[in-house]
């Protein structure tokens, strides 16, 4: 019960970086969060984040060996990335779509994401908790799978 949360560009300036939106808490915050939470669950996990598309792409990638679930914040590629999107269809585990911000209530182009299109769920608008919430799913969906 691997699961990867993969992050892309700019979360590594999370707390720093427009925190009226963003909030506060760091990614290495929001990284212990998430580990001390799997521990609960009994997730193992790779936190990951890049500023390269395809760096992503490599990594989800090494997911369809390695794990059974992907919680992802794709960050500005979600709205551009064909990549991402293919390379997650190539996955057959669960997938959580993550964002931070309530999407819908920004600018038009935040509103379409590829990445839904393979999504089985999407949060968005939770902050930091999301990422949670989507732990929590992906452990729910990959005991069913494995039923
Ligand atoms: C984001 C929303 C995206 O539109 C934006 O480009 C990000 C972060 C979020 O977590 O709210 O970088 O995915």
């Amino acid at each position: 019960r691997l699961v990867y949360v993969l992050n892309g560009p700019n979360l590594n300036l999370l707390g720093k970086r427009q925190p009226h939106i963003y909030g506060s808490e760091t990614l290495a915050d929001v990284e212990s969060g998430c580990r001390a939470l799997a521990a609960e669950l009994g997730l193992a996990l790779r936190f990951l984040q890049s500023n390269h598309e395809g760096q992503v792409v490599d990594w989800i990638h090494e997911a369809r060996e390695a794990a059974g679930g992907i919680a992802i914040n794709p960050a500005a590629h979600t709205h551009t990335s064909v990549a991402i999107l293919d390379a997650l269809n190539a996955f057959d585990g669960p997938v959580i779509e993550v964002h931070i911000s309530n999407v819908h209530k920004r600018e038009p182009f935040r509103h379409h994401s590829y990445v839904s299109l393979r999504a089985d769920g999407v949060i968005a608008g939770f902050g930091t908790q999301g990422y949670g919430l989507a732990l929590r799913r992906l452990a729910t969906l990959i005991d069913a799978k494995a039923e």
